[in-house]
């Protein structure tokens, strides 16, 4: 099988900083684009060199439309455009993202570094729709207070959750993501006491065991995304970071989910927003809502390989790396939704 872009499957960090980009309309800046593609693991390489024990990665994605716009035909068999759900005021709406560089490494200014390389590398072509840059909370916490990721697959089955096989035999090796920034109402949790608090997400909160079935309730987090068909639990794979200021700014969980096709992931969302059966929903959504919510294609390695010119990509100093980055208008930064102006909806 080929090689998988080896930060899909890679243990957690400390430090993410998840940029989506689209690429500007026009064949140009769709080309120059794809080349820079081609650049991305060299680039990851070279930056990741300089604390080999900080295990930097990054995972690249591609959006439904820019896949036709950059590399045509053929193309990942199930990528498509984020599916939209709604059920009374929850609403997990879809926004624009051409490309997805989900980085990660023990040490921030190593993310912070190799994102400053991107968008040097990138700019000119692409417009900034979104950045964070997520943290790790004490023992894996998110900002709910709760371990996220205890119920990850491992092993073996991790690699057959994330890593599409002989479904689709062109892109084997590769993975879809799906990603939602989620804004939570902190004092509002907060208020809740921790029993109603351990029955939303389905376990206990200080040492992170999951409640037993005869008291945990029917809407509980960890229940609606318990995915069983024909008789065998589906997983995916959630690298999910929290992220915030707290100077009244915006605070929540950047949640990402790897797996072999989307429809898990749309199977998870779905009886969160709406409910299992509809009406019994994910009482969590009652104090946290995205504000994004995009789908990607990580391709192999050996696809991102057959895209490089064979000349080792110019690598800036840091300083110039970030001016370069800057001397664009249009600059990385939060997702203003509702202020897209000039970009392109492709989905
Ligand atoms: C604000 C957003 C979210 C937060 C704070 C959150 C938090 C959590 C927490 C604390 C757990 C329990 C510990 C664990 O097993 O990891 C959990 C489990 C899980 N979450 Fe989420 N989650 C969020 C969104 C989502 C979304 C959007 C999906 C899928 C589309 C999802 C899928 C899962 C799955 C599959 C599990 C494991 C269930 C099990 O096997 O027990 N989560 N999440």
């Amino acid at each position: 099988m080929a090689e998988a872009q080896p930060g899909v499957n890679a243990e957690q960090t400390r430090g993410a900083i998840f940029l989506v980009l689209v690429v500007r309309p026009g064949p140009m800046h769709a080309a120059q684009a794809r080349n820079a593609c081609g650049d991305l693991d060299a680039l990851t390489r070279a930056v990741g060199t300089r604390d080999v024990n900080g295990n930097l990665t990054c995972v690249l994605g591609i959006g439904s439309a820019a896949w036709d716009r950059l590399f045509g035909p053929p193309r990942p068999k199930d990528l498509h455009p984020f599916r939209e759900f709604r059920a009374g005021p929850r609403y997990a709406p879809s926004t624009p993202g051409d490309l997805l560089f989900h980085i990660r490494a023990e040490r921030t200014d190593l993310c912070y570094e190799l994102a400053a390389q991107i968008m040097a590398r990138f700019s000119g072509h692409v417009i900034a729709v979104d950045e964070t840059h997520g943290f790790r909370y004490f023992d894996d916490r998110d900002l709910t207070g709760f371990v996220d990721g205890t119920e990850n697959p491992s092993g073996a089955a991790r690699l057959f959750a994330t890593l599409v096989g002989d479904e689709d035999p062109a892109f084997a090796g590769g993975s879809y993501a799906m990603v939602q920034k989620y804004l939570h109402d902190l004092p509002a949790w907060h208020r809740l006491s921790t029993v109603t608090q351990e029955g939303i997400i389905g376990r206990t909160k200080l040492d992170d065991i999951e409640l037993d079935d005869s008291v945990k309730p029917a809407f509980a987090h960890n229940a609606l995304t318990t995915l069983v068909q024909d008789g065998t639990e589906i997983k995916v794979l959630r690298h999910n970071m929290p992220f915030g200021k707290v100077s009244g700014g915006d605070a929540g969980t950047y949640f990402i989910g790897y797996a072999r096709s989307l429809q898990p992931l749309e199977a998870m969302l779905e009886a969160m927003v709406i409910g299992r059966p509809p009406g019994t929903y994910d009482r969590l959504l009652d104090f946290t809502h995205p504000i994004t919510g995009a789908n990607f294609f990580a391709p192999s390695l050996d696809f991102l390989a057959s895209l490089t010119s064979g000349e080792p990509p110019a690598l800036l100093t840091p300083a110039a790396a970030v001016a370069q980055a800057r001397a664009h208008p249009e600059q990385p930064g939060a997702l203003k939704i509702g202020n897209l102006k000039g970009v392109p909806q492709h989905e």
